[in-house]
């Protein structure tokens, strides 16, 4: 991140440091606390429970030009600042998934987000009052929360403005910026997400065998083609309030990888597939809400794949 000029941004993280579990939770806790917890008794619904720990929040006024990712943000406060944030990710690039996060409330990409689309003037952002409701400042003039002129441009000492940043919603916080998103990922994997097809043999000249070829027309690849394009990053889940309330719903992303392959003319299981999801905390579940389709970093209209999916199961 270059530091051409003098424009800052302040970003305002929530940070949480858990407390160190004690001897007799690591090894299970009290049975009669486990019958009885509102939560429910599997391993995924103790994932999902809060961890206690220290929580609060953070300021970091920093260098940063309007065109700077939020992750660009965090890496450098990272090396010059404070060591001590905690944040996760990869690629950089939007390929991964595995940035996550809340900005401004709202599930999205630390890598794909820049400074000039995220800033906020102070007063823009919600305000969090004594009962913990988040609300906006009315009295705020929405067009004015930017700080560039009319042409986007900035004064060369301006403040870009005020940024914050939580753990993805939905899921438990380990630490500062980074959730356990393992409930997501143990849905996925419980719905086989994996092609299970009869393959074609292709031989060489000498008739040996050469490779297994899955053939398949553009049409027949149209079909999934898009939903194949899903990272697991749980932006969808985030913005989800029933996959929000628990165990109630598998989840917007287990969804959408199981019609990836329920669609996939060569995967000979979709009836099984089905089945899986035509459940009470499956397909049943969706309320369509579609607060699932704002976000997805894929371009995957994940409300409107959650409905033919719930129609393709509820017409076999
Ligand atoms: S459907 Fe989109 S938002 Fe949901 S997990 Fe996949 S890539 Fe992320
Ligand atoms: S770091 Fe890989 S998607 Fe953002």
């Amino acid at each position: 991140m270059a530091e051409a000029n003098n424009t800052t941004v302040t970003l305002k993280v929530h940070r949480f440091t858990p407390r160190p579990e004690r001897a007799e939770r690591a090894r299970g806790g009290s049975p009669f606390a486990r019958k009885s917890s509102p939560f429910g008794s599997g391993s995924d619904s103790a994932a999902r429970r809060r961890p206690r720990g220290k929580q609060w929040v953070q300021e970091y006024t920093i260098p940063a030009r309007p065109e700077d990712t939020i992750l660009d943000c965090l890496l450098a406060i990272k090396r010059t600042v404070d060591p001590t944030l905690a944040f996760r990710y990869s690629c950089g690039h939007g390929m991964c998934g595995s940035d996550a996060v809340a900005i401004n409330g709202t599930p999205t990409l630390l890598c794909t987000a820049s400074i000039r689309d995220w800033a906020k003037q102070p007063g823009a952002l919600p305000q969090v009052d004594d009962e913990g409701f988040r609300h906006i400042d009315n009295g705020q003039d929405e067009s004015s929360d930017s700080p560039a002129d009319a042409d986007g441009a900035y004064e060369a000492t301006d403040s870009l403005g005020v940024i914050e940043l939580a753990p993805l919603p939905g899921f438990p916080p380990q630490r500062d910026l980074i959730a356990d998103i393992d409930p997501m990922l143990n849905q996925i994997r419980k719905l086989t997400p994996y092609l299970e097809a009869d393959g074609v043999l292709a031989t060489t000249a000498e008739g040996k065998v050469n490779a297994f070829e899955y053939l398949q027309h553009p049409e027949q690849l149209a079909k999934y083609e898009t939903l194949s394009n899903c990272i697991a990053c749980g932006v969808c889940e985030g913005s989800c309030p029933v996959f929000a309330g628990g165990d109630a719903f598998i989840g917007p992303a287990a969804l959408i990888w199981a019609s990836r392959f329920i669609n996939d003319s060569r995967d000979t299981k979709a009836m099984e597939r089905m089945d899986a999801i035509d459940t009470a905390d499956g397909v049943a579940a969706c309320q369509s809400v579609r607060a699932c389709s704002r976000h997805c970093p894929r371009g995957i209209d994940v409300g409107e794949e959650m409905w033919q999916i719930v129609a393709k199961v509820r017409e076999r």
